[in-house]
């Protein structure tokens, strides 16, 4: 099946589909964007991505735009291209004007998707676990908002491929470890998982949201509060979670071994748990 691209309605080839250059995603990084997959031919947590997109609208200001609407067009898409195991992309832009920094009132919501297979993850680096690296996070502070304004992100991962490592996680000036590139951060110590809490300074990934709900369910203790950066290497595991990470052990930070230097059993655990419930 083809991959296909939604422009305001129109739906058609990627490499047919282009975007107006005075578009603000493209000119000012003034868009929010979702990125869903789906299992077996079924869209995995769209309610929750899409009230996050949502809430993302609404922390920049953009009018409001109909969920049932945007609802529809993503199935429509999504039927239109018959895939079983997709990534569906959505971004929404201020909209298309003269360049200005300023908006004007009037201005329209430009709205894109494409839709894509799901490139699996290679079954080995899941198993074997993966190497990262800290980089400090230089970020704006509203990573709550999911913009498109992800270039520090970019340029962390790229640094972490530069350096044979397979990502990268962004600890504060201060020493607080918050999130990984396009992930968010768990770690295990003594049988409980911790994980950064909801502030402004990270995304509110909804796998992290599942997986919480995962670990309870099988009566693994939670705790959200703050991880310094010297506290990582008294974990027994840690693990990156994200729509298309899912859960990824980490073997290594830094060059240091963690725990076992594998994947531990609660990533393992968690690993089969979220793929049972999203297949
Ligand atoms: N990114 N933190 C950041 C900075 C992210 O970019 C993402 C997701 C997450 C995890 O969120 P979720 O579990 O809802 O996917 C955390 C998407 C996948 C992306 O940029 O493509």
């Amino acid at each position: 099946m083809p991959e296909l691209a939604y422009l305001n309605g129109d739906i058609r080839p990627i490499k047919e589909t282009y975007v107006p250059i005075e578009d603000r995603g493209y000119q000012f990084g003034d868009a929010v964007y979702e990125f869903i997959a789906s299992y077996n031919g079924k869209l995995f947590c769209l309610k929750e991505h899409l009230d996050r997109l949502q809430k993302s609208m609404e922390g920049l200001s953009f009018p409001k735009l109909d969920k049932e609407f945007i609802e529809s067009a993503v199935h429509d898409l999504f039927k239109k291209a018959g895939m079983q195991r997709a990534g569906i992309y959505i971004q929404i832009s201020r909209g298309v004007a003269p360049r200005d920094h300023a908006w004007e009132k009037d201005i329209k919501l430009q709205i894109i998707m494409t839709i894509k297979k799901v490139n699996e993850l290679d079954p080995e680096i899941r198993k074997k676990g993966i190497d990262i690296i800290t980089v400090q996070d230089e970020r704006w502070s509203n990573c709550d908002i999911k913009t498109v304004q992800i270039l520090f992100n970019s340029m962390a991962k790229q640094k972490a491929k530069d350096q044979g490592a397979f990502d990268a996680i962004f600890v504060s000036k201060d020493g607080i470890v918050r999130e990984g590139t396009s992930s968010n951060f768990f770690l295990v110590k003594d049988g409980n998982i911790i994980t950064h809490p909801l502030t402004k300074n990270i995304l509110p990934g909804i796998t992290r949201m599942v997986i919480m709900d995962l670990a309870r369910n099988i009566g693994i203790k939670i705790q959200e509060k703050f991880i310094s950066k010297t506290e990582l290497f008294s974990a027994q595991e840690a693990f990156l979670t994200g729509t298309i990470t899912e859960i990824l052990g980490i073997k290594t930070i830094d060059g240091v071994p963690l725990g076992k230097g594998k994947p531990g059993e609660i990533t393992q655990k968690l690993y089969r748990a979220l793929r049972e419930k999203a297949e």
